[in-house]
């Protein structure tokens, strides 16, 4: 990114009549629960605690709004696949997340982020494989790379590739919100994508 100048939430919407309509670009963050989802988005954004974070999943529970350097919003979802939240709960988180793709996509950027650590799961090749249905081209981070001895990352990239069921080549960046590392990087992933502001 060029400098952030700004970043600030603008609101949550728990329903579909609640998504924001803007000309905008947007980012989305999706992937399991607990997987590092707002963290990314705070780590970047140089931010500690913009977006909040957890310990224990399920913390975000709307989609939440923030727009950056006023040109394009980071969008922080709600996870899947916590086991342990009550059938309610993740029945209400899933379909907060498909009124958001029904609605956002194709025209959103979504970073799908895979714990490095874990590897892909059978939900995420499904979350991978519903988003590319609605016209999606994710951008695909394996994070919480810090937990992966470097010995063991070069595997563990190969694992999400095949595990998530992405194309022989596919990019998938490591990243750590804890460390920062592949965070430069994904930014210019995400500028490249989004085309001159
Ligand atoms: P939900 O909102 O519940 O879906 O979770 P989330 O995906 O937003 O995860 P969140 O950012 O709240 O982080 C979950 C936990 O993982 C927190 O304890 C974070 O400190 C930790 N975490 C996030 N990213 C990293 C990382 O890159 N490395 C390490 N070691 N821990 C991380
Ligand atoms: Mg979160």
């Amino acid at each position: 990114m060029e400098k952030i100048r700004s970043a600030e939430y603008v609101r949550s919407a728990h329903s579909a009549r609640d998504l924001l309509q803007d000309e905008r670009p947007q980012v989305a963050f999706v992937g399991r629960s607990n997987v590092g989802k707002s963290s990314l988005l705070n780590a970047l954004l140089g931010k500690r605690a913009l977006a909040r974070t957890s310990s224990t999943p399920g913390r975000t529970q709307a989609v939440n709004y923030f727009l950056v350097n006023e040109r394009l919003f980071f969008v922080d979802l709600p996870g899947y696949g916590y086991a342990k939240a009550s059938k309610d709960k993740r029945r209400a988180w899933a379909q907060t997340l498909e009124s958001y793709f029904e609605s956002a996509l194709p025209e959103a950027l979504v970073v799908l982020l895979i714990d490095a650590k874990v590897g892909g799961t059978d939900l995420d090749a499904q979350a991978s494989e519903y988003m590319t249905s609605l016209g999606a081209e994710p951008l695909v981070v394996a994070t919480k790379i810090d937990k992966v001895p470097r010995s063991q990352r070069h595997r563990a990239l190969a694992q999400v590739r095949d595990n998530v069921v992405l194309p022989a080549g596919y990019p998938v960046r490591a990243i750590s919100a804890e460390t920062g590392e592949g965070v430069r990087e994904l930014w210019a992933d995400i500028l490249a994508r989004l085309g001159p502001a």
